[in-house]
């Protein structure tokens, strides 16, 4: 709870005298801001993009939150966006699932020329088409159903029932931990036990792409680790993308193949993970260090 009460005061892990308001830490980001060429990016998603945002312009209803993005990153690889709160991280996964007005500018996945425009597609239509699953920020499990029966609800779109089941079936194969309580109500797990039915009922539709909103909220230290791990198997072992938002930049960071800045709908830096992890701006601002 202590821990908890510390992480939610800032960015810092640290102690609460560490840490710095939202409006210095942007008044600082945008001072570190350089230009990052789309060239960079492309670099950093090996020249070989599988997911592309280009030139988006994109918010709620009128009113724009990302001005003119761009975002690339490869098959297989990891990108962690990180920012001051309301920079608009949650609103790139929201515009790439397709939860919000997209203004100008387009998003593309495929391999190569293969490339489809999928802007215009619903978030339904996301999940079963294009293979993109948005694993949500917030709690979405239903309590009131068992985990099995949650596992399920991930296969809903499939067009038979049977398809969602036999999907379930390899999700326990994988998870004892969840097979092990396929009867219990989804209200009885611990914290970590309810991340890992929310990442995998996003699996039952066997995804390409993840899209992960904060995967370490308002959880404990240890559950932190063993959803990482899930994570970096998902990555590493099942050649799942994963565009990840983390408030716990070092984390996320650490985890990550390639890391973005994000200060007021814009890109301020990109590089590496590691080369993010030893930026000093970045350290002082969304590291703790
Ligand atoms: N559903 C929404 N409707 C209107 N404005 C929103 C909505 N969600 C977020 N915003 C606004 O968009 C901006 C970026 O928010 P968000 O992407 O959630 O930031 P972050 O995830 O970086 O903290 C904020 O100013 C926020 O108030
Ligand atoms: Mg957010």
């Amino acid at each position: 709870m202590a821990e908890e009460k510390k992480r939610s005061t800032g960015y810092h892990g640290g102690t609460v005298d560490t840490v710095i308001s939202v409006e210095a830490v942007n008044a600082q980001a945008q001072a570190i801001a350089s230009k990052v060429e789309v060239s960079d990016l492309m670099a950093l998603a090996k020249n070989d993009p599988f997911l592309v945002l280009e030139d988006l312009h994109a918010g709620y209803g009128r009113m724009e939150i990302l001005h003119g993005l761009n975002l690339a990153v490869a098959r297989k690889q990891s990108l962690c966006l990180i920012g001051p709160n309301g920079a608009g991280k949650s609103t790139i996964l929201h515009a790439i699932f397709g939860f919000n007005d997209i203004f100008s500018g387009s998003i593309k996945i495929g391999d190569g020329d293969a490339k489809k425009d999928i802007g215009a597609l619903s978030p339904s239509s996301k999940l079963k088409k294009a293979g993109i699953a948005y694993i949500l920020q917030d709690k979405s499990v239903f309590p009131g159903m068992t985990v099995e029966e949650n596992l399920w609800m991930g296969g809903f779109l499939k067009d038979d029932p049977k398809q969602a089941k036999i999907a379930a079936e390899k999700v326990f194969d994988k998870y004892s931990r969840l097979a092990d309580r396929r009867k219990h109500l989804a209200k009885v797990l611990s914290g970590g036990e309810r991340r890992l039915l929310e990442i995998s009922r996003a699996l039952v539709m066997d995804p390409e792409i993840l899209l992960v909103d904060e995967p370490s909220i308002g959880l404990e230290p240890r559950f932190i680790d063993m959803v990482f791990d899930i994570l970096h198997d998902l990555q590493h072992n099942e050649g799942k993308t994963i565009v990840m938002v983390e408030q716990n930049a070092k984390k996320g960071l650490e985890f990550a193949d390639i890391g973005y800045v994000l200060v007021s709908g814009e890109l301020a830096i990109a590089g590496t993970g590691d080369e993010l992890l030893e930026n000093p701006d970045v350290g002082r601002l969304f590291l703790g260090g």
